[in-house]
């Protein structure tokens, strides 16, 4: 399959078939030089720098119900919050100092923020910090929401795509969610002028090679500026929680061919694959991973955003998490860096 690989290295693209060919014959050997090349790619195009994003997670209401997930409507376990707009604030200015000049808004799609009240917070993050990079992450919306959002000064958008196969995406989610809408959205966003960010969990129950290989052929379709995959983690109150996790070595695999397909793509090691093995983001970033997102949400809400059992640095500080992470990609030979690390395409 080294030529699969070659080839994917050569001119950033595969046939279908190829793809298949290369997902379905995998070796520990094959997997390896994929990750060296990746790491080669990675070194050619960022060198050493790597770049961080400050994760707010300010709202875990949620009015979806996909089977995934631990903030799913249906889970009455959880301890709902919101942060507000003064609380969000001052996460940026803590992560400000810190060197943070991406902040990443996450939340379910909470009704609370409706647009108007979206609007008012970016620009109000925007107003102190213009020289900041302003992403967010909270779900579909229609396209004049987005407009809106966009003209509001926000710069980037990530909307997992979560699979690429419609039948796969019935498979992990109720009905009145679908895959044809997730994906529209995300023609939306780019054409809007975000850098926008797709994505799928690995190791999601029912994915087979066949739903993998669209989730390429889609990627590479898409070409988006970011790409977020982590390994799928049970969360005990969800429908999934007795389906295995997600594999640390599909996911850096995955990641290696993601960063051979679209060389400048902004790539994180996720915080899911630090939860599956303790070095996983540094592995990560081996395999051709040039981001990470450090925790800036207030300590007092870490433990309430549980997408899946087990997160790590729900306990920590900021600063503690950013000092841990520098130390992180120092031993790799790495460096983190404070700039907005905008695509350069
Ligand atoms: N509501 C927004 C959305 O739909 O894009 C953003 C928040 S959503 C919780 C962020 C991402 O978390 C999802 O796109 C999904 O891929 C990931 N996620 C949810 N549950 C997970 C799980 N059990 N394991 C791993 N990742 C999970
Ligand atoms: Fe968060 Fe290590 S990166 S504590």
């Amino acid at each position: 399959m080294r030529e699969y690989i070659d080839k994917l290295y050569e001119t950033q693209s595969l046939t279908r078939e190829e793809f298949f060919g290369l997902l379905a014959n995998r070796s520990e050997e094959t997997d390896a030089y994929a990750g060296k090349l990746a790491c080669q790619v990675r070194q050619r195009e960022y060198g050493d720098r790597i770049f961080i994003r400050g994760l707010i997670e300010f709202t875990n209401y949620c009015k979806n119900d996909c089977y995934y997930c631990g903030i799913r409507r249906s889970n009455s376990n959880v301890q709902r919050y919101r942060l507000n707009e003064e609380d969000i604030l001052e996460c940026c200015r803590e992560g400000y100092a810190l060197g943070f000049r991406t902040f990443v808004l996450q939340g379910g799609e909470d009704g609370y923020y409706h647009e108007e009240r979206m609007v008012g917070l970016i620009k109000a993050i925007k107003k102190e910090y213009p020289d900041c990079a302003l992403t967010l992450s909270v779900g579909e919306k229609k396209e004049e929401v987005y407009r809106a959002y966009r003209e509001a000064g926000a710069d980037r958008y990530l909307l997992r795509h979560e699979t690429a196969d419609e039948e796969h995406y019935r498979k992990l989610h109720p009905k009145e969610l679908s895959g044809a809408r997730r994906k529209e959205c995300l023609k939306t966003l780019k054409k809007l002028g975000f850098q926008t960010g797709a994505g799928f969990m690995v190791g999601s129950p029912y994915q087979t090679t066949d739903t993998l290989v669209e989730d390429f052929l889609f990627l590479k379709e898409l070409d988006p500026q970011m790409v977020g995959i982590g390994p799928f983690i049970s969360h005990k109150d969800t429908p999934f929680r007795d389906e295995a996790n997600g594999i640390l070595a599909d996911t850096l695999f995955y990641l290696a061919l993601l960063r051979l397909m679209l060389p400048k793509v902004l790539l994180p090691a996720t915080t899911a694959l630090g939860t599956i093995h303790p070095r996983g983001r540094e592995m990560g970033v081996l395999s051709g991973a040039n981001v990470v997102m450090p925790n800036l949400s207030p300590v007092a809400v870490r433990k309430k955003y549980q997408l899946y059992d087990g997160k790590i640095c729900t306990g920590d500080e900021a600063s503690e998490c950013i000092g841990c992470m520098k130390r992180r990609m120092e031993r790799i030979g790495c460096r983190i860096v404070t700039d907005r690390g905008d695509y350069k395409g």
